[in-house]
């Protein structure tokens, strides 16, 4: 049985890890009646510009705009600003970018005409380990000690959610609350190759972990059946 349930759809985020507008535009013409939300990163949006984002919106599914701002405050609320007039469901800047960035974010946001876009926060990327906090950016603290704090710090700051590992769900949750968002990439069911993701959860171990929103790219992607992996997920987390 298809699961159509929006709930769910809209649990789901496709990233649209993709080179040009011919091939993003048929993956949204074939999974916007199972995916929620596309998610359009710096490649894809740096090729493409916004007229993916309008196109992702005719099909009346719902864009997070993955472009991790980080810069000064009045660079962020602009682009911050700009992008909320692009009408997209949620965007996210660096944690590290320091609150009064992050506050400039939330501010850009609340000068557009769509006040209620969902900015999150990136804490540490998946890709930074425990030895080049340490060794490189000259981070001393706990990685999992790092992440909660900078979650914190997005919260106070009034950031709605962070994007987070699976492994940081727990942490996050206990720092954060209930009612913080958390976007969880790193999400692999058990049929798909997990390829260079290394600590991964499934779907379902995601969202019972108190994931939000699951980002999933080639488990979908590279599936032979595209709709078909789409609704196992679905069917999945429901
Ligand atoms: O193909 P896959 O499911 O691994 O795609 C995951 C998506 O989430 C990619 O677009 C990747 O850049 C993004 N992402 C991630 N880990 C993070 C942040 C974003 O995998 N910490």
């Amino acid at each position: 049985m298809i699961n159509k349930n929006p709930k769910n759809k809209d649990k789901l985020v496709l990233a649209l890890d993709v080179e040009s507008f011919e091939e993003a535009k048929k993956i949204v013409d074939e999974l916007h009646d199972y995916v929620g939300i596309f998610k359009v990163g710096k490649q894809l949006f740096t090729k493409v510009g916004p007229k993916i984002v309008e196109y992702i919106h005719s099909k009346k599914a719902k864009v997070f705009l993955d472009l991790k701002y980080h810069d000064i405050p009045n660079t962020v609320q602009g682009a911050s600003k700009a992008a909320a007039e692009l009408g997209v469901f949620m965007f996210n800047v660096h944690c590290v970018g320091g609150s009064e960035m992050m506050k400039a974010a939330i501010s850009g946001v609340k000068s557009s005409k769509n006040k209620d876009t969902i900015v999150l926060g990136v804490t540490v990327l998946t890709s930074i380990n425990e030895e080049i906090l340490r060794d490189e950016i000259h981070v001393t603290d706990i990685l999992a000690d790092y992440v909660a704090h900078l979650a914190l710090l997005a919260k106070n700051a009034g950031l709605q959610g962070v994007v987070a590992s699976p492994k940081e769900i727990k942490l996050i949750r206990e720092e954060c609350g209930k009612d913080f968002i958390i976007l969880t990439p790193g999400v692999r069911p058990e049929w798909a190759a997990a390829g260079d993701q290394k600590r991964v959860m499934t779907p379902k171990e995601a969202i019972d972990a108190g994931a939000d929103y699951i980002v999933v790219g080639r488990p979908i992607l590279a599936a032979k059946d595209r709709k078909e992996a789409a609704k196992k997920i679905l069917e999945e987390i429901g």
